[in-house]
């Protein structure tokens, strides 16, 4: 995607360098700055402390940062050690453990030294399924977007996103936006409603910010302003990201996902979700038990961070000595879900259509396999 008219991508390995480029999304959208990893606890603490952030981006920089680990002590003492501090970072997204066990099981067919070139070809080409993924969730949420666009082609296609789960929360392209990127391109007249999405205003910051570099209009709301436009017919449909999905379609995504499905199913609005299949749980089916929801420090409730008028970034205290709590995720059961897109096509959150796809994953793996 573009930046100040460039093209762009959010995390690039250069191996003149032997380090990793991110951008520091924590700056967005006050400043645009590049910074490299190279050590486990760079890694650690980018994912962590959110510099790198949305369930596809945490998974290919944690490839990367077990590659890396790799790279300098290929042992299997040290493989291990770098999957648990890597593990340990952030509980939800199932990407980090997908793309963690992916690099792993690639290294295990290798000895010695090797083992770090290995894990780095691997982690290169999680990063490209990413961005190929990113495109083809866009191609098939385009013709879902058409379709409903046609319902009522006299006014712009309304739609409404939660946090950020674009090009930023992935390599390239998102998950939720890359739809609407498409469609942008293909000429469908498109305006997006931008939860702020507190605590950390993922969609204020980020969504926002990435939106306006494209040139995509779109409009920021308060969290709770969803139910209103949509009782007022202002929202055609719903779409957003997931961090994790489980066998039988619920979808784990930011705190307050849950609140716009109810909503939408209220008003019969359509209730969309996209996702790489790197995105689903296999091994769960409900949700709301045996979805692990990252807790993160209070802070982040208590206090606002923005610019100020001088140009400085200043963080504010919004609430003295009360006591508060930050739940990062939430789950929104199947029923609530029209739809997921994925890379492989528009699949119902039900268990047998999702099975389905697991079919088709494991054909794919197959051929892979033999060609
Ligand atoms: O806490 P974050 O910013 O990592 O949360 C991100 C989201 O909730 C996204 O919607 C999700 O990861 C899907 S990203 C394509």
């Amino acid at each position: 995607m573009q930046v100040n008219g460039f093209p762009h991508t959010t995390l690039w390995y250069d191996p003149t360098q032997q380090g990793v480029f991110i951008i520091d999304q924590t700056l967005l959208p006050h400043r645009f700055e590049i910074i490299s990893l190279t050590r486990l606890e760079d890694f650690c603490h980018a994912i962590r402390n959110m510099q790198v952030r949305g369930a596809p981006l945490i998974g290919v920089t944690a490839a990367y940062g077990l590659a890396m680990a790799l790279a300098h002590d290929p042992s299997p003492i040290n493989e291990a050690y770098a999957a648990e501090q890597l593990l340990a970072t952030r509980p939800t997204a199932v990407n980090l453990r997908w793309a963690i066990e992916r690099v792993r099981a690639t290294v295990a067919q290798h000895d010695g030294a090797q083992r770090g070139a290995i894990a780095l070809q691997e982690a290169e080409k999680i990063r490209r399924e990413d961005i190929l993924n990113g495109e083809a969730i866009g191609q098939h949420g385009l013709t879902l977007l058409q379709r409903i666009y046609h319902q009522h082609p006299d006014r712009p296609l309304n739609i409404l996103t939660h946090c950020n789960a674009g090009w930023l929360a992935a390599v390239d392209w998102g998950t939720a936006l890359a739809p609407i990127y498409k469609a942008y391109h293909a000429g469908l007249p498109v305006h997006v409603w931008v939860d702020e999405t507190r605590p950390r205003n993922q969609g204020a910051s980020l969504t926002a910010w990435e939106l306006q570099q494209q040139g995509i209009p779109h409009t920021v709301i308060v969290d709770n302003t969803g139910g209103h436009l949509m009782q007022h017919g202002q929202v055609d449909l719903c779409l957003v990201g997931s961090d994790r999905t489980t066998a039988s379609g619920d979808v784990c995504n930011k705190i307050g996902t849950y609140l716009k499905a109810l909503a939408a199913a209220d008003n019969q609005v359509p209730f969309y979700v996209a996702l790489p299949s790197s995105t689903i749980d296999w091994s769960i089916d409900n949700g709301i038990d045996e979805i692990p929801i990252e807790q993160r420090h209070s802070k982040e409730v208590t206090h606002i961070s923005g610019m100020d008028q001088d140009g400085v970034i200043r963080e504010l205290r919004l609430v003295e000595q009360s006591p508060a709590v930050n739940y990062a995720f939430d789950v929104t059961p199947a029923r609530l879900v029209s739809g997921l897109i994925t890379e492989h096509g528009v699949f119902s959150a039900t268990p047998a259509s999702l099975a389905a796809l697991q079919q088709k994953l494991a054909a794919a793996l197959h051929t892979n396999k033999t060609v």
